[in-house]
C-alpha cells in the first residue's frame, strides 16, 4: 500500500511539472554563448518553455556540461551540445529563433562601446553562420554594444543576400524590465499591471523610458521623472558597479530575453497579440535603426508602434532629440566595421 500511494504521489508529482510545459509546438531556439553567465540561465528558462522541441546550445567552450545538466529536465525539448566552429552550421540548421549572447561582459569603469573591439568579430562571424545555415530565422542580438552589433548584423546579412530586416532584433527587454519594475516600487503600483515603453537604443542616455506612457496612467514629478530616467539608463552600470569586476546583469538579462524568445515563439505561432520593444530598423525618426514597440506576427517585426512617439513631454522630446547623435555615431561605426573589411 505505501508503495502505492507513493507511486501515485510522484505521479502526481511529475504530472504537476510536466503538465506545466505539455508540449504545445516544436519549434528550434539555438543560444550561442550558452555557456556564459547569460547563456546557462537562458538556456535554463528556454528549456521551461513548451512551445520549444530543440535547444541547440552552442558555445567555444564548457557547453557540453551546461547541456548534460540541462537535459535532465522533465520537460519535453531535446537539449543538444556544440563545441567550437566546426559544430555552429551542425548547431543552427532548421532553428526558428537564434539568440546571441556571445561576447565580453563591461567591467566597473567601461562604457558599452569599450567591448566594440572584440564583440564585433564574434557578432560578425556567428551571423556569417546564421546567414549560411537558418536565414529564415528570427535572430536575437543581445552582445553589447547593441547600439553598433545590430547594425554590423544587419550589414553581414546583406553581404550574404538574406537580410530580412523584419527579422533581425536587437534586445532590448531588459530596460522595459527595469522600467516596470522601478516605476511600480516608486509609485506602489501592483508590477504586474506596468507597463513602460523604452525606445531609442540601448546604452547610456540612448535609453529613452517614456513615463508619460506608462500603463496604467501614472502622473510623476518633475524630480521623479528625471530620477526613475536616469536610474533606468544607468541600471546596467548599477548591476556592473555591484558585481566589481565579475561581469554583469546576467540573470534579470536572461528572463528579459526569455521573455522575448517566448513572444517570438508565441508569435511564430500565430499569436496575433504580441507586442514588444524592441531595436530594429526602423523609419520611425531619421535614424536607420530605433528601439520602440514593436507588434510581432509569424513573419517577424508586423508593425512598428509609432503612436508612442506621439505628444511626449517636453522633457521626453529633448531627451530624443539628444540621443540622436550618440545612436548614430553607434550604427554608423557598426555598419562602417562591416563595410571596411569585407
Ligand atoms: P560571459 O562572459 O559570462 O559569457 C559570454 C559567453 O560567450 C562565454 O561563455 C564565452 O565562451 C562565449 N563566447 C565568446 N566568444 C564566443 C564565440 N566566438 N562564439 C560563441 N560563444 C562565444 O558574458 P555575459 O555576462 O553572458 O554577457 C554576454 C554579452 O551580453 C556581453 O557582451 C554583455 O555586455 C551583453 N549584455 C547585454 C545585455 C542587453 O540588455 N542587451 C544585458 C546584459 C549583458
Ligand atoms: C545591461 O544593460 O545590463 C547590459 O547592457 C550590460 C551592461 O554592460 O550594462
Amino acid at each position: 500500500a505505501l508503495k502505492r500511494s507513493y507511486k501515485g504521489k510522484l505521479q502526481k508529482q511529475n504530472q504537476r511539472s510536466y503538465s506545466y510545459v505539455q508540449p504545445q509546438a516544436s519549434y528550434k531556439v539555438a543560444v550561442l554563448g550558452a555557456a556564459g553567465g547569460i547563456g546557462q540561465p537562458l538556456a535554463l528558462l528556454v528549456k521551461m518553455s513548451p512551445l520549444v522541441s530543440a535547444l541547440n546550445l552552442y558555445d567555444i567552450a564548457n557547453v557540453k556540461g551546461v547541456a548534460a545538466d540541462l537535459s535532465h529536465c522533465n520537460t519535453p525539448s531535446q537539449v543538444s551540445d556544440f563545441t567550437g566552429a566546426s559544430e555552429l552550421a551542425n548547431c543552427l540548421r532548421d532553428v526558428n529563433v537564434v539568440v546571441i549572447p556571445a561576447g565580453v561582459p563591461r567591467k566597473p569603469g567601461m562604457t558599452r562601446d569599450d567591448l566594440f573591439n572584440i564583440n564585433a568579430n564574434i557578432v560578425r562571424t556567428l551571423v556569417e553562420a546564421v546567414a549560411d545555415n537558418c536565414p529564415d530565422a528570427f535572430i536575437h542580438i543581445i552582445s553589447n554594444p547593441v547600439n553598433s552589433t545590430v547594425p554590423i548584423a544587419a550589414e553581414v546579412l546583406k553581404q550574404k543576400g538574406v537580410y530580412d530586416p523584419k527579422k533581425l532584433f536587437g534586445v532590448t527587454t531588459l530596460d522595459v524590465v527595469r522600467a516596470n519594475t522601478f516605476v511600480a516600487q516608486k509609485k506602489n503600483l501592483k508590477l504586474i499591471d506596468v507597463d513602460v515603453p523604452v525606445i531609442g537604443g540601448h546604452a547610456g542616455i540612448t535609453i529613452l523610458p517614456l513615463l508619460s506612457k506608462t500603463k496604467p496612467s501614472v502622473t510623476f514629478t518633475d524630480t521623479e521623472v528625471e530620477e526613475l530616467t536616469v536610474r533606468i539608463q544607468n541600471a546596467g552600470t548599477e548591476v556592473v558597479e555591484a558585481k566589481a569586476g565579475a561581469g554583469s546583469a546576467t540573470l534579470s538579462m536572461a528572463y528579459a530575453a526569455a521573455r522575448f524568445v517566448e513572444s517570438s515563439l508565441r508569435a511564430l505561432d500565430g499569436d496575433s497579440d504580441v507586442y514588444e520593444c524592441a531595436y530594429i530598423q526602423s523609419d520611425l525618426t531619421e535614424l536607420p535603426f530605433f528601439a520602440s514597440r514593436i507588434k510581432l506576427g509569424r513573419n517577424g517585426v508586423e508593425a512598428v508602434i509609432g503612436s508612442e512617439l506621439q505628444g511626449l513631454t517636453e522633457y521626453e522630446q529633448k531627451a530624443l532629440e539628444a540621443l540622436k547623435p550618440e545612436l548614430k555615431a553607434s550604427i554608423e561605426k557598426g555598419v562602417a566595421f562591416v563595410q571596411k573589411q569585407p
